[in-house]
Order: C-alpha cells, then sequence, then structure tokens
C-alpha cells in the first residue's frame, strides 16, 4: 500500500516558475481533500512563505539547530498547507553538508502520518543540493519553458538524474506557454531530445499558460489558486493536481521514498 508520496518540483534553469507551480499545486492538492505539507528545499533563497503571504517563525535551520522535531518549526499556510521552509538568505544553509541534508530528509519520517503529499519546492540546477532532494522524492516534476537555454538545462537535470539510477519517470510541466497547442508543441521537441540520448520516461502532465493573473498573485502575496480559481493557469495547475491524485495518474519511481523511509519503515 501506498503511503506519503513526496513531489519534488524542480527545473535545470532558474526562473521558470517552480516556485509559483509548488504553491499553487500545494493549495489544489489541499482543496482537493488531501493533507499536504511543502517543504521550501530552496534553501537559502527560500521564498515559498512570499507568495502564500506567511511570515515563518522558524525554518529547518531551527530544527537542525536544536535538533528539534519537524512539527516544531511548521507554519500554517493558507488551505491548511503545512509550510517547512528553508532558511532565506542563510549562508549556512547553501553550504549544508550532505549529512545535513540526510538528516532534513529523515526529519519527514514524522510527518508521514498527517501529510499524504509533500511538495519540495527545489533551487535551479544540478548542484547536491538539488539532487538529494529530488532523489528523495518519489514524483519528479520537471519544469520547462520553451526556450533554448531552459531545454538545456532541463535536459541536463533529467540526465544526472535518470543517470543516478533513482529517478527513471520524469513529470514535464510546460510553463508560461502561449496556449494548450503551444505547450503541446513545446513538450513534442522536449521529448525529441530527451529520447534520443537519454533512457529516461517523460509525461507531459501539464501546460500551464503565461498569466497576468498569476503574476498578479504574485505581487500581492495571495497566489492565484485563492486570488482568481478560475484562471487559466490555477485551471492548469488544478488539472495537474487531479491528475497526479486520480486514476489515470503517471508512474512514480517506487524506489525513492527517502522522504517518508522512516515511516514506512514502521
Ligand atoms: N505562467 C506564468 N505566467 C506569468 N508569469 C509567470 C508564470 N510562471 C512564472 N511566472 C513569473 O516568473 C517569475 C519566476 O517565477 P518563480 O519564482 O515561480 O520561478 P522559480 O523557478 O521558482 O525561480 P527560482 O529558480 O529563482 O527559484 C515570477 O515573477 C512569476 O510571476
Ligand atoms: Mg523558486
Amino acid at each position: 500500500m501506498r503511503g506519503s508520496t513526496a513531489i519534488a518540483v524542480t527545473s535545470g534553469k532558474g526562473g521558470v516558475g517552480k516556485t509559483n507551480i509548488s504553491v499553487n499545486l500545494s493549495l489544489a492538492l489541499s482543496k482537493l481533500g488531501k493533507r499536504v505539507a511543502l517543504f521550501d528545499a530552496d534553501l537559502a533563497l527560500a521564498n515559498g512563505h512570499i507568495l502564500m503571504g506567511v511570515n515563518p517563525a522558524k525554518t529547518v535551520v531551527d530544527a537542525l539547530k536544536a535538533d528539534a522535531p519537524l512539527k516544531d518549526i511548521i507554519t500554517q499556510g493558507p488551505e491548511g498547507v503545512k509550510l517547512i521552509s528553508g532558511g532565506s538568505g542563510l549562508t549556512e544553509m547553501m553550504n549544508l553538508s550532505t549529512a545535513n541534508r540526510r538528516k532534513i530528509i529523515n526529519a519527514f519520517g514524522e510527518l508521514g502520518q498527517d501529510v499524504d503529499y509533500l511538495v519540495v519546492d527545489t533551487a535551479a540546477g544540478i548542484e547536491d543540493n538539488v539532487l538529494d532532494f529530488v532523489h528523495a522524492c518519489n514524483r519528479v516534476l520537471v519544469v520547462v519553458v520553451g526556450e533554448p537555454a531552459a531545454f538545456i538545462d532541463a535536459y541536463a537535470s533529467i540526465k544526472v538524474l535518470s543517470q543516478s539510477g533513482r529517478v527513471s519517470h520524469f513529470d514535464i510541466v510546460v510553463n508560461r506557454a502561449r496556449n494548450e497547442a503551444h505547450g503541446k508543441d513545446i513538450f513534442k521537441r522536449f521529448k525529441a531530445i530527451v529520447e534520443r540520448f537519454l533512457d529516461a520516461n517523460i509525461y507531459h502532465v501539464a501546460t500551464v499558460p503565461e498569466d497576468d493573473q498569476l503574476n498578479a498573485g504574485v505581487s500581492r502575496c495571495n497566489p492565484v489558486m485563492l486570488s482568481a480559481p478560475n484562471s487559466r493557469s490555477a485551471k492548469a495547475i488544478m488539472g495537474l493536481a487531479e491528475l497526479i491524485t486520480g486514476p489515470k495518474a503517471t508512474p512514480v519511481n517506487e524506489d525513492a521514498e527517502a522522504f517518508f523511509a522512516s515511516e514506512t519503515a514502521t
């Protein structure tokens, strides 16, 4: 039987929309009645809380320093989403040791009883800081936009992740597309590159259109899923939440349950 699912939201190139997709996907899953936590794993540059309009009193740094349970540093976000914030602006988080990253990941075991979905908003790129957190998730969403640099960098991410042998299924979210057809076209071009060179399964799970209402939500610190649930971008992200919770969900990477490993072991 499946326990909780950890969903990584990652990208090769920065600024392609990971945080917006993570926050709004968390809210969408919660609206669907799921128990959701959002881990802002963009340590050092954590900004998910700003978009959510909350001010975390504590971050994972406090849990690490005090050896305190994660439950003590959770910030309640909108729609009951539990936010676990990274430490914004802290150089110590940028230089986190592998052992400390492992400690953070293991600490999530205690949350497994309380959440159905953990959404993990990562930093961009293929640093160990990013890869360790992605490897600990069983579903990997890669955000791409339709420009060559984003393709090349997303390809690099998929390459290192698939070559580790631990991730073989990748959910692709095409962001900032003009429309559905444009999103399909971007995915088709990206898939052709990936399949030519890599042994990875990639699935087109959502096209999120370019949407002024999403940006308006960003400036008001009120995510589009709440401020404009009928907007094109909110509907697309709700569609993504419905897909991954529904009977037609794309396959997850069964070997990677590290975020809840200690929970599943008991
Ligand atoms: N679908 C969209 N329509 C319009 N604007 C968007 C869309 N997606 C993202 N943006 C804008 O792009 C910018 C970057 O988004 P976001 O912070 O979510 O990216 P990111 O991938 O998390 O960046 P970083 O790599 O720095 O963490 C934001 O200003 C956001 O408003
Ligand atoms: Mg971000």
